[in-house]
Formats: structure tokens, C-alpha cells, sequence
């Protein structure tokens, strides 16, 4: 059975969580490789809803191996809470799931951090989700950081925690901040987690090589997406981690020749939160109408996100960046209401027509979507299981948008429920996992 990663093909959101569920019945392994609990997948199976933010989507399923990569950024406070979430509400979680002793750790100074450096921003704020993810992987890249592996070693932890100490504690002498963290209960919050932690934290490459060398399937489980990478995204009002495919790779230790495909997630529309470029942005009542209709509000943070019609410049970017095979397209019963509908072929600079997203924000801030019209269906696609059984306008709108990004469409998402998937024969999808 072949591995294959999921990936967010716009500025996250994409309905992740639900395609990653829906495929985990197929693999017998879900690794996570990037970010934090900066992340909400939300999940509902009947009629519970599950919002993960760190642990991977396929802890809802017995008999899953599930993994934390070291391209993460773990906040012990908060996989402690979600674990304890999980297992209240009757999650297995034992022997299912590990961690990687080289990921870092986000601590209370990189909150403070975060907070200090976004107010200096001031109005050109990133609007970050304030988890400390950011300044966890400045400390990773600045050679100061801890990480899981360092909780296994209780009695080294408080001269682990030096080099990040007097990092912070210069920043907040220079700023006439007060450091406010409790180091030395800092150092025994850590060793207790490491108590609880110690039998899951594990080299995951390893973990990850024999149990693909048995013949055991993967879905790499991406977090955020591509436009927020921090290399190929809208930098930098992007996100610290690897987003996109690549981040599998390194984020967990597995090399390239082991990935056998990637899946992209996008929305029938755009969204994003936070701030930063959306070139597609619709604005006024009609924006409002299709975020009430699409719940776009965080779902870690609840701010509402921004909404923009489909924008193929971008997704034909993101097909490139990561290889897509195929895409998931999600929440076309958003649009199920609309008179018309717009999609975003090209954009217009300085007279000319750019159908490549460029790297330059001053050039996507000049730019002027150029829009293909299209009529909206006006009934009802929610919980549609046929691609036969929905409107044509609405199978012309899903085929365009094939054509434009240069990517079949595998799968089309028309709800929340695992149940509400049309799965398309014929696809690489089904060649994968049927
Ligand atoms: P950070 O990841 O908290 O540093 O935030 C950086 C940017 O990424 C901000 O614009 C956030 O809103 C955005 N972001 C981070 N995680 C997610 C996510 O899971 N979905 C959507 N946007 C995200």
C-alpha cells in the first residue's frame, strides 16, 4: 500500500482533518510533520465533533499508529490537555501513539516572546495564533532550544534551559519588559511531563522505517498549508514550519523515494486568517453571508477568517510546489446559494497578465484578480455521494477548476460527515486505496 501525504493547497483551513480521517481507514499509520497546536482539524464522526490541534487525526481510529515528527513544535501543557480531553471523551490513546525525541519544545517564555514581538509590529502584525510557535523555532534555528528527547534526562533540564534563558532575559532587558518565568518550576513542570511522556518519546525515523520496511501504509498529515510555508508561502505573513510535502520528509526523518503520492486540500472558495495578502478577497455583505454559511471562524484561535472566491493562481502554485496528484476540494455546499460564482484565473499588473503567483508582496498588493463567471447552482449539493448526482453548473465549476490548476479532482467534500465524500472512480485516489 502506498504512502501518501495530505497537504493544505491554500492558506489552511482546507478541511484537512476530515480527508485525513476519511483515509485513514485505508493505512495502518498517520504522521504529523510540522507546527503545533497552532492547528485545529476539526472531525466529526455521527454526531460528535472532535477538534484536534497536536495529535495526529487518526488517534480516532483503534488500531492506528500515530505519529509526532520532529518538524513539530509540541507544548507539553497543551498535549497533556488534549490527551486528557481524548481519553475522557473515550479515545484510546496507549501503545498508538509516539513521539519524536527531536522535537522541540514550545515554553512559556516563547508565548511571552510572541506576544512582546507581534506589539512591536504593531500594524504590520503577522496576526499569529499566539501559541509561541514562532519563537519555539527561532530558539530551534538559534541552537537553543529543548527538546522532547531532553525530558527523558530530568536532572540536565535546568542547564538545558540556560541558552534560551538568557536569550529571553536579554530581549526583555532590552525592551524594559519584566521576565516573568519561574525557571526552576519551570525545570520540574518539565521533568514530570517527561515522566508521563518517556514511553512514547522515540526516534519516529526508525519507527517510521520498519514499520514501512513490514509493508505498513502512511498518510503524512500536514499542518497550516502551503501559502503559509515559511519558505514558498506569503512570507512573511506565513508560519515558522514546512507545510508543504517536502516538510513530510524532513519532518519526519522518512526520505523522498518513500512518498508515493500527495493529495491537496482546497476549499470550493479561499480563506485565511491572520493578516497578509488575499488577492481573491470578496468583501461586504456577500463575504459575510458565505463565512456565516461556512463556519469560517478559527478553530483554535475562533477569529473569523477571511474569505476570497477560488483562486487558481494560487492552486496551480501549490500544485507545482508539492507534486499534486490530486485534489480533495471541500465545502462546495457553501456555494450552494450563491446567484453567481467567481473564479480567479489570472491576475493583472501593471497592464499585464501574471498567471504565476509571485514571491514579491508589493507586486501581489498591485494585483487585480482577473474573474471567470460562472452561474451559481441554487439547490442543495449537502451531502451529495455521486459526482453524477450533482448540478452541472456545479460539475462545470469542479471541471474548470481541474483545468486551471492542471490536477484531477479525486475527491469532492459536500459536508462535515465522513459519509458526506464523493470519492471519484477512475481518480489516483481510488487507485491507491480501493
Ligand atoms: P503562527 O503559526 O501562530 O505563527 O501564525 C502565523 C500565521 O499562520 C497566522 O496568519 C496564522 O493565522 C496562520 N495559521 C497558523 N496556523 C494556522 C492554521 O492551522 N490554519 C490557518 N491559519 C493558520
Amino acid at each position: 500500500m502506498p504512502n501518501i501525504a495530505i497537504v493544505g493547497a491554500q492558506w489552511g483551513d482546507e478541511g484537512k482533518g476530515k480527508i485525513v480521517d476519511l483515509l485513514t481507514a485505508k493505512v495502518q499509520v498517520v504522521a504529523r510533520y510540522n507546527g503545533g497546536h497552532n492547528a485545529g482539524h476539526t472531525i466529526r464522526i455521527g454526531d460528535q465533533t472532535f477538534v484536534l490541534h497536536l495529535i495526529p487525526s487518526g488517534i480516532l481510529h483503534p488500531g492506528i499508529l500515530c505519529v509526532m515528527g520532529a518538524g513539530m513544535v509540541i507544548d507539553p501543557w497543551a498535549l497533556d490537555k488534549e490527551m486528557t480531553e481524548l481519553t475522557d471523551r473515550g479515545v484510546a490513546i496507549d501503545d498508538n501513539l509516539v513521539i519524536s525525541d527531536r522535537a522541540h519544545l514550545i515554553l512559556p517564555h516563547h508565548r511571552a516572546l510572541e506576544a512582546l514581538t507581534e506589539e512591536m509590529r504593531g500594524s504590520r502584525k503577522i496576526g499569529t495564533t499566539q501559541r509561541g510557535i514562532g519563537p519555539a523555532y527561532e530558539d530551534k534555528a538559534g541552537r537553543r532550544g529543548v527538546r522532547m528527547g531532553d525530558l527523558l534526562h530530568p536532572a540536565a533540564l535546568p542547564e538545558r534551559l540556560q541558552e534560551g534563558r538568557r536569550h529571553y532575559e536579554q530581549i526583555c532587558r532590552g525592551t524594559g519588559r519584566e521576565a516573568t518565568v519561574d525557571w526552576e518550576k519551570l525545570a520540574a513542570d518539565l521533568a514530570h511531563f517527561g515522566e508521563i511522556l518517556r514511553p512514547r518519546i522515540k526516534d519516529v525515523s526508525l519507527v517510521m522505517h520498519r514499520h514501512m520496511a513490514e509493508g505498513y501504509s502512511v498518510l503524512f498529515e500536514g499542518a497550516q498549508a502551503t501559502l503559509l510555508d515559511i519558505d514558498h508561502g506569503t512570507y512573511p505573513f506565513v508560519t515558522s514550519s514546512s507545510a508543504i510535502a517536502g516538510g513530510a520528509l524532513t519532518g519526519l526523518g522518512v526520505p523522498p523515494t518513500r512518498l508515493d503520492g500527495v493529495i491537496g486540500i482546497v476549499k470550493a472558495y479561499t480563506t485565511r486568517v491572520g493578516s497578509g495578502p488575499l488577492p481573491s478577497e470578496i468583501g461586504g455583505v456577500l463575504e459575510e453571508q458565505i463565512r456565516q454559511k461556512g463556519s469560517e471562524f478559527g478553530a483554535s484561535t475562533g477569529r473569523p477568517r477571511r474569505c476570497g472566491w477560488f483562486d487558481a493562481v494560487v492552486v496551480r502554485y501549490s500544485a507545482r510546489v508539492n507534486g499534486l496528484d490530486s485534489l480533495a476540494l471541500t465545502k462546495l455546499d457553501v456555494l450552494d446559494e450563491l446567484p453567481e460564482i467567481l473564479l480567479c484565473t489570472g491576475y493583472r499588473y501593471a497592464g499585464e497578465l501574471i498567471t504565476e503567483f509571485p514571491a514579491d508582496l508589493s507586486v501581489l498588493d498591485g494585483c487585480d484578480p482577473v474573474y471567470e463567471t460562472f452561474p451559481g447552482w441554487q439547490v442543495p449539493t449537502a451531502g451529495t455521494r455521486d459526482f453524477a448526482a450533482l448540478p452541472d453548473s456545479a460539475r462545470r465549476y469542479v471541471d474548470r477548476i481541474s483545468d486551471l490548476v492542471g490536477a484531477e479532482i479525486g475527491i469532492v467534500s459536500t459536508g462535515p460527515g465522513r459519509e458526506d465524500t464523493i470519492l471519484r472512480s477512475g481518480s489516483a485516489v481510488t487507485a491507491w486505496f480501493e
